[in-house]
């Protein structure tokens, strides 16, 4: 008979696609991503957007004071592009050491986007001057429109947005950030060296009939939207096929309970606490826990050119459920609810 895997020792895993959020939210959620995680991309969009190099600095400043007592955790910043983005600035971002990225939100996509690239073909030499100072585009793949439906985004802004950008930047290195369908599995699959992409646990986890079983669910709400099962099942396979260019990223995005169990409900799942959990329960179920390392702590790194962290993390599959997390006080009245998944979970980490 096969022996299962119950256990695993990966290196100390990095977070390419973060919300640390600011102020009171920063400081009650950062302790939990600096656990588990060597480093993160940090995403640029605060309410008040991180546009510049001096905003990424002061950001990071306010990270890293936020940080517990003795913690190495790095916060690698991340620039959010808009209409007004200059070559000086892309410049500035290449030359500092605390810079890695620059964010594409289209305009209106999601929290915080307003001040989003309207056209992004207008910032070409914009484009150009990322690709000359080596920083990559990270991207969040949905194009909006009045006659697209909101499952299609992404799928039409691959067709629409996404092939002929990197056309027209073949030295461009982008990261498609939380694919959720089959075309983006594809676009990373058929893409050339530089074009990478992540994968979230909850898009793993859940299909769009959990945003609706029961019920309408504000804490299943994210963006992009959850699809058809049949879109998870093909982000399952690609984790089984090991591609090299495909990664680790949360996307955690707390939101206060009174943010999401609202009428305009606000989309992210917070999944830091558990995250590691969570993704090994899915390889693990995919057969796929040899690969679980590499996805983690190896492929997104050499594609931004990171050292392998040095500490280590221990995986191990639980016989009884692990407990539900606690919700997280922010301030008096003020609660983030961690993910948990409904069918229980079945992993834990701890650092060795
Ligand atoms: O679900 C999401 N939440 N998707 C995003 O693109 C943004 C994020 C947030 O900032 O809340
Ligand atoms: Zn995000």
């Amino acid at each position: 008979m096969q022996r299962v895997t119950d256990q695993l020792d990966i290196p100390v895993p990095d977070d390419f696609h973060l919300h640390l959020r600011d102020g009171e939210l920063l400081r009650a959620v950062v302790a939990e991503s600096a656990r588990w995680f060597g480093r993160a991309i940090v995403m640029p969009n605060l309410a008040s957007p991180v546009v510049t190099v001096a905003q990424a600095f002061a950001y990071r400043e306010r990270i890293v004071r936020a940080l517990p007592a003795n913690n190495s955790f790095v916060p690698l910043m991340t620039l959010y592009l808009t209409d007004q983005m200059t070559v000086a600035e892309v410049k500035r971002a290449g030359a500092s050491d605390v810079v890695f990225g620059i964010k594409l939100y289209p305009a209106h996509a999601t929290t915080n986007s307003a001040h989003g690239v309207t056209d992004v073909a207008a910032l070409d030499p914009v484009l150009d001057a990322m690709a000359d100072m080596g920083l990559p585009l990270l991207i969040h793949g949905e194009k909006l429109g009045p006659d697209i439906d909101v499952f299609d985004r992404e799928k039409v802004f691959i067709k629409d947005v996404l092939i002929p950008l990197v056309r027209r930047h073949p030295q461009l290195r982008v990261v498609l950030e939380h694919i959720t369908t089959e075309e983006g599995v594809q676009f990373v699959l058929d893409g050339p060296e530089t074009v990478g992409g992540t994968l979230t646990a909850h898009h793993l986890l859940l299909d769009r009939n959990d945003m609706f079983r029961g019920g309408l669910r504000p804490h299943h709400y994210c963006l992009p939207v959850l699809k058809r099962m049949e879109h998870k099942r093909a982000l399952r396979r690609a984790i089984r096929s090991g591609h090299p260019r495909l990664f680790l990223g949360t996307d955690s995005a707390p939101h206060p309970i009174s943010a999401k169990e609202a009428s305009h409900c606000c989309a992210g799942l917070y999944t830091a606490p558990l995250a590691l959990a969570l993704y090994a329960q899915v390889f693990d179920e995919e057969g796929a826990l040899k690969q679980f390392g590499a996805f983690a702590s190896h492929r997104g790194q050499a594609f931004y050119g990171l050292p392998v962290n040095l500490g280590r993390i221990r995986l191990s599959r639980q016989s009884r459920p692990v407990e539900v997390p606690e919700r997280v006080l922010v301030a008096p009245g003020v609660e983030i609810l961690p993910f948990y998944p409904e069918d229980g979970l079945h992993w834990r980490a701890e650092r060795i």
